[in-house]
Formats: structure tokens, sequence, C-alpha cells
């Protein structure tokens, strides 16, 4: 059992959780001053104000003055196991030629594809362990890895192996989340979308599944990439092999996602940029998560989703980094979060909400995400002042671990 006393700023989160994250106003931080915390190393035994800690649990106390203490940074997005760069496409992107028809050339997914398919084992493995430990060193603690650079059955089945030994290798300290997604893009040796669902992205679900290591599935639902049927046949087949699902949706048109993956029960929908109002209304009315990525939308050089409409409707609402080779290639979610939070039209309570408990439900964890009784005691530290001069000094790097 631990103790941590005199915390400068106890953000609980404790009105947020029993709002099941909806509606937020910034008293929701549930903030207690000069806090304390008492758990083990399954559960929050204990928290309230360090004046009334009880007599039990006075032993062995560590002081924790000058520092914030949060639920645990979540960044429920990440492409981050890949091969090479596309430093050279972002510069075309600058000059004005668009993302989608780079696509359309073969560049974009397909060129990390040939460089994942290039790159060994080890060296994939190497590449993704040191992105983990520099997002981790930003005070993150779940991260979200999703395969999808290998879109071939045995390259995707090594990608999902690394994940699964990142996972066992990181664990407990960080909680990797195993995140399955052939269903990326399409190579251009396939027919068409549905031939390579048939051929790689379902037979390799089936496979994988038995192993039990993979958290979640997710698709790029989107035009020229993968399609109604194609996304329901994967939600489907998920259901059946008892694994949650997710998806990319209405990130570069409308293609009614928000309202596909509300009525398929996804866990999640990513990117939203497009977002119509039938699908804001569908997912008010559902469990579903809606991620914002606006670190890719800042570096599409695209107008943000609509952050202000998706609360009002009161949807759940996520923020993470979609760290990519393409897309966007930043993985730092808390800087994304803060520096996005204005535009997006986010409250304090709804920002740190969308990296902590949202985003933890967004990837299924439902035991953690606030500072309360019973909850597992997965936290952030910070040296600041308070949590708002760390959203204000955005970009800056807070986080401290304790030895
Ligand atoms: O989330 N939208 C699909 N996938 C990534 C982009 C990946 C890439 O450009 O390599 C995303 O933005
Ligand atoms: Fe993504």
């Amino acid at each position: 059992m631990k103790t941590y006393i005199h915390i400068k700023e106890l953000v609980t989160l404790k009105n947020a959780h029993a709002k099941d994250g909806r509606n937020l106003i910034p008293d929701d931080l549930s903030i207690i001053k000069d806090g304390a915390i008492v758990f083990n190393s399954d559960e929050i035994i204990w928290v309230g104000e360090t004046k009334d800690l009880p007599h039990e649990y006075q032993q062995n106390t560590i002081d924790l003055t000058g520092h914030i203490l949060t639920p645990e940074i979540v960044d429920s997005h990440t492409h981050l196991i890949f091969g090479g760069d596309r430093a050279s496409e972002y510069t075309e992107r600058l000059n004005g030629v668009p993302y989608e028809e780079i696509a359309r050339r073969g560049g974009g997914i397909l060129l990390t594809m040939n460089q994942t398919n290039h790159s060994s084992a080890d060296e994939l493995y190497q590449s993704a362990q040191k992105r983990i430990e520099r997002i981790a060193s930003y005070g993150v603690g779940t991260i979200e890895v999703k395969s999808g650079y290998g879109l071939n059955f045995e390259k995707e089945y090594e990608l999902s192996l690394l994940i699964d030994k990142l996972k066992k290798e990181f664990s407990p300290r960080l909680q990797i989340i195993n995140t399955y997604m052939a269903a990326h893009d399409v190579p251009k040796s396939f027919k068409d979308s549905a031939h390579y669902m048939s051929e790689v992205v379902i037979p390799l679900l089936e496979k994988l599944a038995p192993l039990k290591i993979i958290d979640n599935v997710d698709i790029f639902h989107e035009k020229n990439y993968f399609t109604d049927a194609d996304t329901t046949l994967l939600f489907e087949t998920a259901q059946r092999l008892g694994i949650p699902a997710k998806m990319h949706g209405d990130e570069l048109n409308d293609n009614g996602s928000a309202s596909l993956g509300a009525k398929l029960g996804a866990l999640s929908i990513d990117h939203l940029l497009k977002i119509n109002d039938q699908g804001i209304k569908d997912l008010a009315q559902s469990s579903t998560v809606a991620t914002l990525l606006p670190g890719t939308a800042f570096f599409l050089g695209k107008p943000l989703a609509p952050g202000k409409k998706l609360l009002d409707a009161g949807v759940k609402v996520a923020i993470a980094s979609d760290y990519n080779p393409g897309s966007c290639h930043c993985d730092n979610v808390l800087m994304v979060a803060q520096f996005s939070a204005a535009q997006l039209r986010m409250n304090m309570a709804q920002t740190w909400c969308g990296i902590t408990l949202n985003a933890s439900h967004a990837v299924g964890l439902k035991d953690q995400g606030a500072l309360i009784k019973g909850l597992k005691p997965r936290f952030s530290i910070f040296k600041a002042e308070s949590l708002s001069h760390i959203s204000y000094h955005w970009g800056h790097n807070f986080s401290v671990k304790l030895t």
C-alpha cells in the first residue's frame, strides 16, 4: 500500500465520472487542494484532503508538495509502429499537393506500407520502443498502438505480435493497447476492398483471436478505402470473436460514419472532421466516444472537427494524437489537447476528461480515468503550480516520475 499526501492539486474527475464524461462544466474536474490518496497495486483505497487522512494510513506517506496528480493521461489513437518516414511528402504537401492526391499516386499509407515491409521485425520493434518511451516522457501512461502498415497477411501478423511483445515489455509501468487495423488501406494488388477483406483482414483476425492478444479492431471507413459493407463485416466478425471494434470515420468526406458506428456499437469513432448533424445526434444517444484528432487537421491544413457542437449535443468526446508518419507526425497528446482546446471551444474539464476518462473509455478501459475509490491506481504526476499552469504553458513538459 502507498499513500501520497500534500498533493497540491488532486484532480479526481469525480463529477465527470459520475456524469459519464458528458455535458461537463469546469467544476466537474473535482479538484481537491492539499489532497491525499491511498492505493495498492490494484485499486484506489481512499481519496480526500490530507487533513482528513484516516489514522491507519498515516504510516510511510510520500509527500507530494508542489505536485499535481491527475488520472492517467491516455493516448487512445496512435499508429506508432511503422518503417521509414514521409518527410518528403510533407514538403510536397506544403508546396501544394493535397494528401488525397499523394495517396492516389500510391504515396501516403501505401508508401509507409512499402517501407514497413522493408523493415525487419527488430527494426520495427526498436523504433516503436523508442517512440513509446518518448510518449511516456510527457506523462502518458496508457498508449494505444494500431497495426496497419503491413497490409499483407504475414506482415500484419508480425505487427500484431510485435505490439503484444511491446505490451508485455512495458507492463505494468505503461499499458499498451493492441489494436488490429489491417483494414487501414487496400494494397493495389487487390481488386477492391472487399477482396482484401476476404483475403487478409478477416482470415487474419480469425487467426489472431484465439491468441487473445488483440484488444480492439479498427477500420478506415472512407471513400476509396473501406465501405459500409466492409465495416459491417469487420464489426460482426469482431463481435463474434468477442473483440470490441472502433473506426476512423468522416475524416476526409462525410461518409455517414458516425451514424453507422453508433448503430454498430463502436467503442469510438475517430476524426469526424466532416460529421453531419444526424451523426452528432446518433452519437449523443450512444455510448460511442467521439475521438477528435486535432493534430491531424492542423497537419493536413483542414478545419477542425465541430468540437463545440458535439459537446453541446451531449456526446462523449476524447482527444488523441493520431501519431503516424503521414497525416500527423506529432506524438504529444498533451500538447495537442492544450493548444486545440480554445479552437475546439472545450473547457478545462472537457479537455482533461478528453485525454483521461473519455480516452480510457475509447479504448475499452472502464476501470480507470478518475481518482476515486475502487478504480485502478493509474495516474500522471506533474510538477507545476496548478492544473491551469500546465494547460497555459502548452508544449512544456511538466511530467515527473517518482523514483
Ligand atoms: O488516422 N486515416 C487513416 N490513417 C491515419 C493516416 C495514416 C497515414 O497517413 O499514414 C490517420 O490519419
Ligand atoms: Fe489514425
